[in-house]
């Protein structure tokens, strides 16, 4: 099993895992075993082809993109490059900081907020973003508030909007973070607050060592 799986898998007990200090302490001593070092190949391969269901740009305006839990954010930043208006978020300061430095040397423009998903400002959050891009933060909250987290996505999303979601992992292991995802159950979730499965599969393009373990799935706000 790659190192950066092993280091993921500690037992800890999910009201700290709840906390901004204990990701924050992660970042810290370096145990950042998800960090892919690069954007995420499922979602440039979406961008490249043409794939991605919402263009950068809408109505003559750049769409608007949310990245929830985004660590380095390069997926930020390679949404950001390619003409989205990003908004990045995180409640770790580090990863923050990095992602700013790489915003300002690029010379992109991203949004960077610090704030917990769970307690986002109203005004900037509420039915605003054309698309959601979901990756490996709702598998790192504990796993009883998904439900909640599903809601918080759907309300930050523009009617219409996306819920661009690559569902890891799903290869049913146990402990966490990651917490295992069963992808019928998030389904369930996302549905339940208004989302639509639109398309799903298992990408041919994920990361190697993410390989058989992720599941692409798009979502459109109907209601
Ligand atoms: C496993 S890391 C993934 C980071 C990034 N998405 C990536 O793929 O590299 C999970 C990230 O979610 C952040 N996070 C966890 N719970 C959060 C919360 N309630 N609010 C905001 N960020 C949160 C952590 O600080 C961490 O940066």
């Amino acid at each position: 099993m790659p190192e950066h799986i092993t280091r993921m898998h500690m037992p800890t007990d999910n009201a700290r895992i709840d906390t901004p200090d204990y990701w924050a302490e992660r970042y810290a001593s370096g145990q950042t075993g998800w960090d892919m070092k690069d954007e995420t190949p499922v979602f440039r391969g979406l961008r490249l082809r043409g794939e991605f269901p919402v263009s950068a740009v809408q109505h003559g305006q750049a769409a608007t993109l949310f990245v929830p839990g985004c660590g380095y954010g390069y997926d930020a930043l390679a949404f950001a490059r390619a003409g989205y208006r990003v908004t990045a978020v995180d409640f770790a300061a580090e990863p923050l900081q990095v992602l700013q430095d790489n915003a300002v040397s690029s010379n992109v423009n991203v949004a960077i907020v610090q704030a917990d998903v769970f307690a986002l400002p109203e005004n900037r959050f509420t039915g605003t973003f054309s698309a959601v891009l979901e990756y490996t933060c709702y598998c790192a909250l504990p796993p009883e508030r998904r439900a909640e987290y599903a809601r918080v996505l759907a309300d930050s999303l523009a009617p219409d909007g996306w819920l661009v979601a690559l569902l890891f992992p799903t290869d049913g292991r146990t402990g966490g973070p990651p917490f295992a995802i069963d992808p019928e159950e998030a389904q369930q979730l996302f549905t339940a607050v208004g989302l639509e499965l639109i398309r799903s599969e298992v990408p041919k393009d994920s990361h190697p060592a993410r390989a058989g373990k992720e599941l692409l799935a798009l979502f459109r706000k109907s209601m």
